[in-house]
């Protein structure tokens, strides 16, 4: 019984997240930048020795950020500075082109650090830094100061 309910309840909640989350710009971007930082971990965590450097696991993380890389141009439409708590800065509406240069370094990086295709810790590292860089430097200017 209860697994008949789960299996008709659980799929109608991961439909209502996701629809949820489609609808609203905001909530959207959030969910996709906690993508972007959970990949981040992953790659983050080899890179600081705290997880052994696994070949596959980089490349799955660094697609990730390429998805975020193809869609996060969209996630930013007029009218949603805000509505949720959220922590866009206004800039990204008042100099659209700066943050758009920032999304390009962004995506940038992320293909070169595919293309290299990492087979070692030191790759990876000499890969993913650089799109790093690029994550503080959107922050910096287009989301309000956070600690994480
Ligand atoms: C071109 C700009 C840009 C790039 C590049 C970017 N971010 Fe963000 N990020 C933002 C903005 C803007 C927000 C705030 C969104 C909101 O609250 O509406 C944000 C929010 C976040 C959040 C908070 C999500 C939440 O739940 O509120 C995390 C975590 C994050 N980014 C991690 C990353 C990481 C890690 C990278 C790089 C791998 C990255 N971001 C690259 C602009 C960017």
């Amino acid at each position: 019984m209860f697994k008949k309910l789960a299996s008709i309840v659980l799929p109608l909640l991961f439909i209502t997240n996701t629809a949820l989350a489609g609808s609203d710009p905001i909530l959207a971007r959030q969910d996709m930048m906690e993508d972007t930082r959970d990949a981040a971990k992953v790659i983050g965590g080899m890179l600081k020795g705290e997880q052994p450097f696994d070949a596959e696991a980089a490349m799955a993380a660094l697609h990730v950020w390429k998805k975020t890389a193809a869609e996060a141009g969209d996630m930013f439409p007029e009218g949603s500075e805000s509505g949720h708590e959220t922590e866009a800065k206004a800039t990204i509406w008042t100099d659209r082109d700066g943050f758009n240069n920032k999304m390009a370094d962004f995506g940038a990086a992320v293909d070169a650090a595919l293309a290299a295709n990492p087979d070692s810790l030191e790759a990876l590292k000499g890969a993913a830094g650089p799109v790093f860089k690029t994550c503080k430097g959107c922050h910096e200017g287009y989301r309000v100061e956070k600690e994480n």
